[in-house]
């Protein structure tokens, strides 16, 4: 039996979202950027910073595959879903839900790279310590937490525990 532990809180995250909510409204003011989530992790996270905006912007969509098995990389990493809207000369900020090793998100941001958009940053509200394989800079970073399976908020464990509205550690 898996066992779910709380480690972030509703209002740790929403404090987070906010705040990055606020850096991405004053930054990007007057410059209708896209919102890229990579799903599904992000779209919890995306919901809520979107609705903390206060400038014009868009969203868009990108799935992508990077885990064989439930909880380990693989590194090998496949777009199962792009982007509709054309990222030329657009800015962007790519909204992930973690950084663990940094493949899955160092692949996104090669692939996106290639279509020229006019600037390219990215928010992730989680990141692990100490794991990164591929070196990424990450502009917006809501909590770095230790290497521990996390979910909720989002995040699964095997499709299951996206909709906890705080973050736990899956305890096995
Ligand atoms: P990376 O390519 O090693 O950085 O792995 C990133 C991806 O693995 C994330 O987008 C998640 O889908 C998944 N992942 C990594 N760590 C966790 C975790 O603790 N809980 C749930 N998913 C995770
Ligand atoms: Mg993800």
């Amino acid at each position: 039996m898996a066992t779910v532990v709380p480690f972030i809180t509703e209002q740790q995250i929403q404090k987070a979202v906010n705040e990055i909510a606020g850096q991405i409204s004053r930054d990007y003011h007057d410059q209708n950027p896209i919102l890229v989530c990579i799903l599904k992790g992000a779209v919890v996270f995306l919901a809520d910073l979107m609705r903390e905006l206060t400038i014009p912007h868009e969203i868009d969509f990108m799935a992508i595959s990077s885990y064989n098995d439930d909880t380990e990389s693989s590194g090998v990493v496949r777009i199962l879903k792009d982007l509709d809207t054309s990222i030329e000369g657009r800015n962007v900020i790519v909204i992930e839900d973690i950084v663990d090793t940094g493949q899955s998100l160092g692949h996104i941001l090669r692939t996106l790279r290639t279509r020229n958009p006019k600037s390219l940053r990215v928010a992730v509200l989680l990141k692990k310590e100490g794991r990164e394989v591929v070196k990424l800079s990450l502009d917006h970073v809501g909590f770095t937490i230790p290497n521990k399976f996390v979910v909720g908020y989002g995040l699964d464990y095997a499709e299951k525990y996206r909709n906890l509205p705080y973050i736990g550690i899956l305890e096995r």
